[in-house]
């Protein structure tokens, strides 16, 4: 009883609050800029670098202007890519996706070239930015076929890993997506989007991948936000068909997921911090209604504390940048 109100042995929180150093002694978690992926935005041209309205600070790059984007990812110590591209022309298959001289095999080859094993590309595996209609798979009628949008799925993953991908990641939320590309794909790790919800926070990508869907939305395969049991079913079901990473996506609106998987699954887990996230911390900064640097740090741990290993982040350059000073 004594115990509970004795003030010298009581709980007192602020004993190790008092300055830097013991905050930074007893931190329980750490960001590491190598545990940071830069998603990279490719479109045609050269020496063309184009800022993305709705994502301040992000640029669309031509093939050319990605070795140095990646020098500078390296010097500061990220060591991973997230491939987009933006084709030059679009049809209704989306067949820019798995062409040999594709936009994002362009890419893999300029950078393989460039550095080598340094850096760790990661390529999308979806149609959307492909398809005249911008959805994420081939239509039947007005619903996106999922049968036969895997067989696209199945030409487009090897068509990146052929191009020098160390990592292919399904995205479309087709059923049956991992098993697909698995088959076909034995020696690629693949990393899951395997519980993506229909979210609101993807509306900034849309604008820089050139990618909204044209008619209706994408909630007939991306998950209800509210669902968070059957985000556990489809991480399963990823895993059975041959994930070795997977991703949850967004980050921030999805945190407990994120701890539910990290509680219950043993392989490598990735959230994806995503544009509107990214979108809605630059806007407020701007208005000087948010510290970007401490709002960007504060989210960024906190998806690392839920349990995130691999964050996906616009900010990961910048965020690196920041880890790289001393921490006070
Ligand atoms: C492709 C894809 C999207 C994102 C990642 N891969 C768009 C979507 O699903 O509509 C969104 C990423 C972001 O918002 O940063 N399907």
């Amino acid at each position: 009883m004594t115990i509970l109100t004795d003030p010298a042995t009581v709980f007192r929180g602020r004993r190790l609050r008092r300055t830097p150093a013991l905050r930074a002694l007893v931190r329980e978690t750490r960001l590491h800029p190598a545990m940071l992926v830069a998603p990279l935005f490719v479109r045609p041209g050269r020496g063309v670098r184009e800022e993305i309205g709705s994502m301040p600070g992000q640029h669309r790059l031509s093939v050319d202007e990605l070795p140095a984007a990646a020098g500078r990812l390296l010097d500061a110590g990220v060591r991973s890519v997230l491939l987009f591209g933006l084709p030059e022309s679009k049809d209704a298959d989306g067949s820019g996706a798995w062409a040999d001289d594709g936009i994002v095999q362009q890419a893999i080859g300029a950078l393989r070239g460039a550095v080598g094993d340094e850096l760790a590309i990661i390529a999308d595996v979806c149609l959307c930015e492909y398809t005249s209609h911008g959805h994420c798979g081939v239509l039947r009628g007005e619903s996106v076929d999922n049968d036969a949008t895997l067989s696209l799925l199945a030409r487009t993953a090897p068509s990146l890993a052929a191009a020098g991908a160390d990592v292919v990641a399904p995205s479309a939320m087709m059923d049956g997506q991992v098993a697909a590309i698995r088959e076909v794909l034995p020696d690629t790790a693949i990393l899951a989007y395997a519980a993506k919800h229909a979210s609101a926070f993807y509306g900034p990508f849309r604008e820089a991948a050139d990618s909204a869907p044209a008619f209706g939305d994408r909630r007939t395969y991306q998950m209800d936000a509210a669902n968070g049991r059957e985000a556990r079913s489809e991480i399963l079901a990823d895993l059975e068909e041959g994930a070795d990473m997977i991703m949850i996506k967004p980050a921030l609106p999805a945190l407990d997921l994120v701890a539910d998987a990290r509680a219950t699954i043993d392989v490598p887990l990735a959230a994806y911090q995503v544009s509107g996230e990214y979108a809605a911390i630059c806007a407020a900064a701007e208005r000087g209604w948010l510290d970007r640097r401490a709002a960007a740090m504060e989210s960024l741990t906190a998806i690392a504390r839920a349990g995130a290993g691999i964050i996906v982040t616009y900010f990961a350059l910048e965020a690196a940048g920041w880890l790289n000073e001393l921490d006070r």
